[in-house]
């Protein structure tokens, strides 16, 4: 076996979300709310050359599943993340992720004068113009919110 080549571990059960773009891996871990303390194996890859895009993150999670909620957070940061859920160390499903065409309560708009962000009881809702690179448009103010804002909130 090649000196330079470093084989990272099979999980037994788990996630493993893979091919997600460069540099967001940390941000995916904090998605997941991963702290360090956890018992399973976790595994935080940085710029791993790929076929794909050059370069992907991946995160490996052992014992956990993610639910909707999360997958759509990590949507909006990496939109070319698959999702492969490992069962007795076979993946038994791959995802790619996707977000829905309506972002409803994963984020909160950028403009503090939005209604959405007013005492009023109204909901942030955001249609998603581009996914890549991230464009969603406010269904109330009509701003424009990119990464950067929603990494804010992250
Ligand atoms: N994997 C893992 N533990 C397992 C099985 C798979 O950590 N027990 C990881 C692989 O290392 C890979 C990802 O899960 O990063 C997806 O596995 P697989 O579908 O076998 O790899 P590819 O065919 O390369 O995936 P793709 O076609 O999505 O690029
Ligand atoms: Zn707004």
């Amino acid at each position: 076996m090649s000196e330079t080549v470093l084989h990272v571990s099979k999980i037994k059960d788990g996630t493993v979300i893979d091919h997600i773009t460069g540099g967001h891996a940390l941000d995916v871990a904090r998605i997941l709310g991963i702290t360090g303390r956890e018992k399973g194996i976790i595994t935080i890859a940085i710029n791993v050359p790929s076929k794909r895009f050059k370069v992907k993150d991946i995160v490996k999670i052992e014992g956990r599943e993610l639910n909707p909620q999360e997958v759509h957070k990590i949507a909006l940061l990496a939109p070319h993340a698959t999702i492969n859920i490992i069962r007795d160390y076979k993946v038994i499903a791959k995802q790619r992720v996707q977000l829905p065409k309506v972002i409803e309560d994963i984020i909160q708009c950028t403009n503090p004068a939005c209604i959405s962000n007013s005492n009023e009881p109204v909901q942030a809702k955001f249609y998603v113009e581009s996914e890549d690179p991230l464009v969603l448009k406010c269904h109330y103010c009509g701003y424009i919110m990119e990464k950067r804002d929603v990494l804010q909130q992250f």
